[in-house]
């Protein structure tokens, strides 16, 4: 199998594995309770907060554990905006994931008024519309680090600087940039960032909310006294510990996996640029995420491509896991102004840490005949 689907989820680690299988065999306390078993539940959740929190250069104090990235994102906007409600106005980008997108279409329907930042070609957002529509009626900006679909990294420092002039909070969606490029709450500003553990090689249905001290925000589950009044709910332990595990190693490896991943995903980029003409590659060409690679295929559907890679055990997604069941063009390539015919052309290539040079080989020889392939049999003209 050539698993090339990492921005859609990773693939356990083996130390992972290790750690939960441990923990869920050793420990069943409740980590509210009093007695030894559940204050040593306790314990080894301080420690998983302990490891999320310091790659993120983060406090632990500063981590909420929640349900999965989603509902990091969720609480994110919808706790600050509880918090201050005299304000009524939301600030985001047209190219976010379903989770902040979803939640402000929500917004619009309560009342508030939400400015979705364009993207240029390249889909990086457009500052100038930023200070455009920014006041101080804003309750909040919240645009993602870098996109699942392109890869394309956004300037999220510069974002912060012109939002602290109006005193506006700054929220910003780390699940695709956690572990492929550095983060650090204090040189990035920003007053909230959501991560995953299922796209660092942890354990799916848990995530983070990085929340600065002092942030205004109100609880988001309301009952027992769980995440520090914030998140109520018995906690899921196994997964919290799975994910500082993932935490951990990551901190320790993803300087090198970045430098050898890198290097493969441009063999593969450029392999697949000599081999396949006609093809249109969406993203930026440096301020991105280089492991995600995605390529539109004008005058195919990236589906056909998608199935026929997949006979051969070779797994890639159009667009984003998240729209994959839907018939509709990617918003993200619809931003950053593909027609929609080429945008139902694109695919989506992810790699991570247990792709090898193999992989990359097995797939320039097999991408370019299936091309060549669904070409013959296309009522299309390749055009762009
Ligand atoms: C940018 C971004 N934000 C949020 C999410 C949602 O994370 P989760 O799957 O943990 O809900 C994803 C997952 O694809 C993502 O790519």
């Amino acid at each position: 199998m050539v698993y090339l689907d990492n921005n859609a989820t990773t693939p356990l680690d083996p130390q992972v594995i290790q750690k939960m299988t441990w923990f869920v065999q050793e420990h069943f306390g409740n980590p509210s309770s009093l007695y030894p078993i559940g204050r040593r539940v306790k314990e080894l959740m301080t420690e998983a907060r302990e490891q999320v929190a310091s790659a993120l250069g983060a406090h632990r104090s500063e981590i909420i554990f929640t349900g999965s990235g989603t509902e990091a994102d969720n609480f994110a906007i919808l706790g600050v905006l509880d918090a201050v409600p005299d304000k009524k106005e939301f600030i985001t980008s047209a190219i976010e994931h379903p989770a902040v997108l979803e939640t402000a279409r929500y917004l619009e329907r309560k009342g508030y008024t939400v400015h979705y930042v364009p993207v240029d070609q390249y889909g990086v957002i457009d500052l100038e519309f930023l200070r455009s529509v920014i006041s101080e009626a804003t309750a909040l900006v919240s645009i993602m680090m870098a996109n699942n679909e392109i890869g394309t990294i956004q300037p999220i420092e510069e974002v912060v600087k012109i939002a602290r002039r109006y005193g506006v909070l700054v929220h910003t969606d780390a699940v695709q940039s956690f572990g492929k490029m550095e983060i650090n709450v204090e040189k990035l500003g920003v007053d909230l960032l959501t991560v995953s553990s299922h796209k660092i090689y942890g354990p799916k249905g848990v995530g983070a909310l990085y929340i600065r001290k002092g942030t205004p925000i109100r609880p988001f589950v309301h009952g027992g006294h769980q995440e520090f009044g914030l998140r109520a709910g018995t906690e899921n332990t196994v997964g919290i510990i799975g994910f500082g595990e993932a935490a951990r190693i990551l901190k320790e490896r993803w300087k090198k996996d970045k430098e050898r991943l890198e290097k493969l995903a441009e063999k593969l980029k450029s392999g697949i640029e000599q081999r396949i003409t006609g093809i249109k590659f969406n993203g930026h060409p440096e301020k991105r995420i280089k492991t995600t690679l995605n390529f539109a295929f004008p005058g195919l559907e990236a589906e056909a491509i998608l199935l026929a890679l997949a006979t051969k055990e070779i797994y890639v997604s159009t667009g984003s896991a998240c729209s994959e069941e839907s018939e509709e063009a990617s918003h993200v390539l619809l931003a950053i102004g593909l027609k929609p015919e080429i945008a139902r052309s694109a695919i989506r290539m992810s790699l991570g840490r247990f792709n090898t040079e193999e992989d990359v080989e097995i797939v320039l020889k097999e991408l370019p005949e299936i091309v060549a392939r669904l070409r013959e049999i296309s009522p299309f003209h390749p055009e762009m």
